[in-house]
C-alpha cells in the first residue's frame, strides 16, 4: 500500500504513521525526521534546511524533491510507503505523481488527520523529547517521572526548536496557505481519507484502520 499521511503541524502524523507503518509493514519515510538527522549530523541537505525549518518556513520542493527521487531511485519505496510530511504543496504533489507515473506507481490514499488550531498548539507547546534516545513525551498527558529527564534513558528533555509559540503560529499560517491546497489535489483524485484527528491516539488508529480496511 503506497499512503501519503497529511495534517497540519501537530495533527499527530508522525504517531500515526509510525503505528500504521508496522501494522501493515510497509516503510515510513517523514521528510522532517530525514531533515532533522540532516542538520543535526551537519551535512549539506542539513546546511541548506536549516534557516528554513527554525523559522517554521517550508524547504524549497526542489530541495525536498530531490531527496524523494533519491530514496525512489534507490528501491526504498518499492514495497509500500507512508510519506509523513511530503508532499507539502502543489509542485511536490506533482512532481510525486510523475516520478511514480514514470514507473507505473501510484497513491493509492491521502490520510488527512483533521485537528483544530487550539489543539495543535497545546500539543506542540507540550511536546518534548529526549536528546538521547528521542523518545517523545507530552505535558501535562505524559510526563518523565524526574522532570527533565528522560524515564527509558537518563537524557536530557528538550524541545524542538519550531515547537517555540512564535514558530508554531508560522508554522500553523504556512499550512494553511501552501499545504492546505494539496487537500484538493487528492479531493479531486478521489484518494482522499479524511479523519477526525481529535480523541485518543487509539481512538485516531482506529478510525484510520477502518478507513483504510485494515482494521
Ligand atoms: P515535520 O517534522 O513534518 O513537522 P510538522 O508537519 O510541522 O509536524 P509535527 O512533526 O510537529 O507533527 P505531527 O503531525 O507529526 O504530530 P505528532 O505525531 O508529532 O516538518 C518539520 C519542518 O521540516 C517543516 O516545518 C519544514 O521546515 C520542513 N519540511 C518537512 N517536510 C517538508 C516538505 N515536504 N517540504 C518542505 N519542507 C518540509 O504529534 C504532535 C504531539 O502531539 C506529540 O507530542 C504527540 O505525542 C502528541 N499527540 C499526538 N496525537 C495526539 C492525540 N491524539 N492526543 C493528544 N496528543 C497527541
Ligand atoms: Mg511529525
Amino acid at each position: 500500500m503506497n499512503l501519503i499521511f497529511l495534517g497540519a503541524p501537530g495533527s499527530g502524523k508522525g504517531t500515526q504513521a509510525v503505528r500504521l507503518a508496522e501494522k501493515i509493514s510497509v516503510l515510513h519515510l517523514s521528510t522532517g525526521d530525514l531533515l532533522r538527522a540532516a542538520v543535526k549530523n551537519g551535512t549539506e541537505l542539513g546546511k541548506k534546511a536549516e534557516q528554513f525549518m527554525t523559522a517554521g518556513e517550508l524547504v524549497p520542493d526542489d530541495v525536498i524533491v530531490g531527496l524523494i527521487e533519491e530514496k525512489q531511485t534507490s528501491g526504498a519505496l518499492g514495497s509500500g510507503f507512508i510519506l509523513d510530511g511530503f508532499p507539502r504543496t502543489i509542485p511536490q504533489a506533482e512532481a510525486l505523481d510523475a516520478m511514480f507515473g514514470r514507473v507505473g506507481a501510484k497513491i493509492d490514499r491521502a490520510v488527512l488527520l483533521d485537528v483544530d488550531d487550539e489543539e495543535i498548539i497545546k500539543r506542540l507547546s507540550g511536546r518534548m523529547y529526549c536528546s538521547g534516545c528521542q523518545a517523545g513525551y507530552n505535558y501535562p498527558a505524559n510526563m518523565p517521572k524526574v522532570e527533565g529527564v528522560c524515564d527509558k534513558c537518563g537524557g536530557k528533555l528538550v524541545r524542538r526548536p519550531d515547537d517555540e509559540p512564535d514558530v508554531v503560529k508560522n508554522r500553523l499560517e504556512v499550512y494553511k496557505k501552501q499545504t492546505q491546497p494539496i487537500e484538493n489535489y487528492y479531493r479531486n483524485q478521489s484518494v482522499l481519507l479524511e479523519i477526525k484527528g481529535i480523541g485518543t491516539p487509539n481512538d485516531i488508529f482506529g478510525r484510520i484502520e477502518e478507513g483504510l480496511g485494515v482494521a
